[in-house]
């Protein structure tokens, strides 16, 4: 019997590949750029599975193109980049990849608060630039991190890693949206009102999915509330914050900083003015760029793609939903 065929639209980590060499035929995209739209509608037409990645809008027209899909398997914990009901009327099960990145993505978000917190970016800048002549005792002052409040924006799985290590860092602890009391409580987090978070954080770190709900949730009034002081950390998807506002906030010291994992658009324009904002650090969407997390995730993937061509349920489905019509 012919194997099934799998799309992947870029090279993935060999976990991945490895697992589905045996059973597939696998049509890897070679990238490094992601398929265009109509190398993503081409490779979808021939495929029985597919293993996107984020970059990948997968909705109603991919579907269309590809109407013998029987599983999508993102290659990622949040899958904003698919319209999951469109696939549910379809009954083709959707995979992500949760837990695997957690502690990763809450390393990434860390790195940046400190960052952003300790000028770390432009004190590397200033040394490479041939800068440093002495010590100087009012020289690249940032604000500490120890003993300073931390407002998680969504106490989910990464946002409760987070907090983990802002612990070890002696923070207060808020937050807003996202947990069970039983995983609040034993993190020593505090449930505050959205406005409340924002009034008394001096790190706001956002860890919530996107959707209708937090679409823009940081908005204008949103910034408006924050301390001048406070710095702003987005680890989760760019559009949960509004650029327009945030580079408004920024550029008039409204707010005292960003550290940006992602942005809206993703990537942004070369010349778009937050870019040229000495106040604000952006780096290229790394929340799960380790070795080891990107393998897992590559692994993950596969196995739900290939527990969907086998017609079983995936391991990691986000909409169980198509369970139970067939059910
Ligand atoms: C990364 O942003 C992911 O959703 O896995």
């Amino acid at each position: 019997m012919a194997k099934p065929r799998i799309f992947i639209t870029r090279p993935i980590p060999s976990a991945g590949i490895d697992l589905l060499q045996d059973h597939c035929e696998v049509d890897v995209f070679p990238g490094p750029a992601p398929p265009s739209r109509a190398e993503l509608l081409a490779g979808v037409a021939k495929a029985d599975a597919i293993l996107p990645l984020l970059t990948e809008r997968i909705d109603e027209e991919v579907l269309r193109a590809g109407p013998q899909l029987r599983v999508i398997a993102n290659m990622a914990v949040g899958y904003d980049n698919i319209d999951v009901a469109a696939a549910t009327a379809r009954g083709i099960p959707v995979g992500n990849t949760p837990g695997v990145l957690t502690e990763t993505s809450a390393d990434l978000a860390f790195a940046l608060l400190l960052a952003a917190a300790r000028h770390i970016v432009p004190g590397a800048d200033y040394v490479r630039a041939g800068r440093w002549q002495t010590w100087e005792p009012q020289l690249f002052l940032g604000q500490d991190v120890h003993g300073a409040t931390l407002g998680i924006v969504g106490l989910g799985r990464i946002g409760q890693a987070v907090a983990r290590r802002a612990r070890g860092f002696g923070m207060r602890i808020l937050f807003h949206g996202g947990s069970d009391q039983t995983a609040a409580e034993a993190l020593g987090t505090r449930r505050v009102p959205f406005a409340e978070l924002l009034q008394q954080s001096d790190f706001v770190s956002v860890h919530t999915p996107l959707n209708a709900e937090t679409h823009h949730l940081i908005d204008a009034a949103a910034l408006q509330r924050m301390k001048p002081t406070a710095i702003l950390v987005n680890t989760a998807r760019g559009a949960v914050v509004d650029p327009v506002a945030l580079y408004e906030a920024l550029s008039s010291g409204q707010i005292a900083a960003a550290a940006l994992d992602v942005t809206e658009p993703e990537p942004p324009a070369t010349d778009d003015p937050l870019l040229g904002l000495a106040n604000c650090l952006v780096i290229p969407h790394l929340g799960s760029a380790s070795v080891a997390t990107r393998a897992k995730m590559a692994a993950m993937a596969a196995e739900n793609a290939l527990a969907g061509l086998r017609g079983e349920r995936l391991p990691h489905c986000v909409n169980e939903a198509v369970y139970e019509a067939r059910d």
